[in-house]
């Protein structure tokens, strides 16, 4: 199978760390094809915990070459630092390639960022503070910092100088902050330059031509498609396409490379920042999920809001994305309730829905429709075959198997590396 994408099918956080890394062991590229270092996977390998964030998972996979490809945008002090990290912990980085097309997040976007969420208080999307939006925006309005500009500094001192003369308009007449000098970031950005030249390289090129070659190239998904700027919950998204669309323009690839697509879904569902989550749990059961799933932020630390498993998204996401499979991830964490409800529907302004209602203010008045699975109320980190898993949780992911559009693939029953459960060779 040459070409896989991996993608996060809720909200973001499912676990796609490790899902990829699960393939990653067979695999010759891994590509990061948009976000930045918004995203952040948890990798545990041989019982020892890696935070990635801008680098690829394959990073850790000894002979998978890491990508970080042209839809990416690149905070480069985060670049580096990442690097540093894991170099310091005896991790081979020397393989990494980045886009020479890929955008650079410069200290004015991370500056608009922060202060635009504080400026729209209680209306806030919940942001990383990443500079992730002010960098897309830039992107698409034709005035962004590339990859390759660093290595001509008059193109690069002109580029910084014009994208200023306005946004240091507003940042002091609207935000009421001091004006950025342009010198100081052209300086910040061509202090990186000597380190990233050699690691830069025409990464459309490299992966095509990879393909030809039959080699096996991971597309690993960040954020998810419910953060998706078309698909997802707008305007409580990311400025970025983390669909499998968004693969083949983040990576200059051919939609007819792509073989597998594979949606990782928790056994429930999470969410950072604001935005609609029909099936929220503001009781003890979300403080529940909460502590004993760990769900606190990579990148941020932040808590994060935690509910039942939404078939309803799951099958728009299977729709939205050609998903092949899912990967069905934390179903440990389940082991703690005697029933457990599934959202199946939707009740919007009393009429039934069955699938993702078509506008957003449906969709923020959808309450969910339950049904209710027994559980299985015992520890299921140790199983490694399905037949191992007690009788109702074998139920409980046929259930869900059945209601969410697409095949399952494999089920995380642990943090660990050997802690999954493969139900078929992709
Ligand atoms: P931004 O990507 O920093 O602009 O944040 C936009 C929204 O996407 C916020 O609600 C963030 O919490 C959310 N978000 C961004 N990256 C991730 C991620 O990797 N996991 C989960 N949520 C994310």
């Amino acid at each position: 199978m040459p070409a896989i994408v991996i993608l996060g099918a809720q909200w973001g956080d499912e676990g796609k760390g490790k899902a990829t890394d699960q393939l990653g062991r067979a695999i010759d590229y891994c590509v990061r094809t948009s976000g930045g270092n918004n995203a952040g996977h948890t990798v545990v390998v041989n019982g020892e915990k890696f935070d990635t964030h801008l680098l690829p998972t394959g990073v850790l996979t000894p002979g998978c070459t890491p990508v970080i490809a042209n839809g990416v945008v690149v905070d480069l002090a985060a670049l580096f630092s990442e690097i540093d990290r894991f170099a310091s912990r005896g991790v081979d980085v020397s393989r990494l390639v980045v886009s020479a097309n890929a955008h650079v997040i410069t200290p004015y976007h991370t500056a608009l960022d922060k202060v635009t969420e504080r400026f729209l208080g209680k209306n806030m999307i919940g942001t990383t503070g990443r500079g992730i939006g002010p960098t897309y925006a830039d992107k698409i309005g034709r005035s962004g910092i590339r990859v390759a500009d660093l290595f001509d500094e008059g193109i690069l001192r002109q580029k910084v100088e014009a994208a200023l003369d306005l946004k240091n308009q507003i940042l002091v007449k609207v935000y009421n902050r001091r004006a950025i000098e342009p010198d100081q970031v052209v300086e910040e950005l061509l202090s990186f330059a000597d380190r990233l030249r050699p690691l830069v390289a025409d990464t459309s090129l490299l992966l095509n031509r990879a393909l030809d070659e039959g080699k096996t190239v991971l597309f690993e998904g960040a954020q998810a498609t419910m953060l998706d700027v078309d698909h997802g919950t707008y305007p409580f998204v990311t400025s970025s396409s983390p669909v499998a669309g968004g693969v083949c323009t983040g990576a200059g690839i051919g939609p007819n490379r792509i073989d597998r697509v594979i949606g990782v879904i928790k056994a429930y569902t999470t969410r950072v920042g604001a935005g609609p989550f029909p099936t929220e749990l503001l009781d003890e059961d979300g403080d529940r999920l909460r502590t004993i799933g760990g769900e606190f932020g990579v990148t941020t630390g932040r808590p994060r809001r935690c509910g039942w498993y939404d078939a309803v998204v799951a099958r728009y996401t299977a729709r939205v994305n050609g998903l092949t499979e899912f990967c069905l991830t934390k179903l440990d964490v389940l082991g703690d309730w005697e029933r457990i409800p599934v959202c199946v529907g939707y009740e919007v302004d009393g009429v039934r829905h069955d699938e993702m209602p078509m506008t957003q203010s449906e969709f923020h008045h959808a309450t969910p429709v339950y049904e209710f699975l027994d559980g299985w109320n015992e520890d299921i980190s140790g199983c490694r075959g399905f037949e191992d898993l007690p009788k109702n949780a074998q139920r409980y992911v046929r259930a869900l198997e059945e209601m969410s559009g697409a095949p399952f693939w494999a089920i995380g029953v642990g943090p660990g590396r050997e802690q999954t459960i493969v139900l078929r060779e992709g």
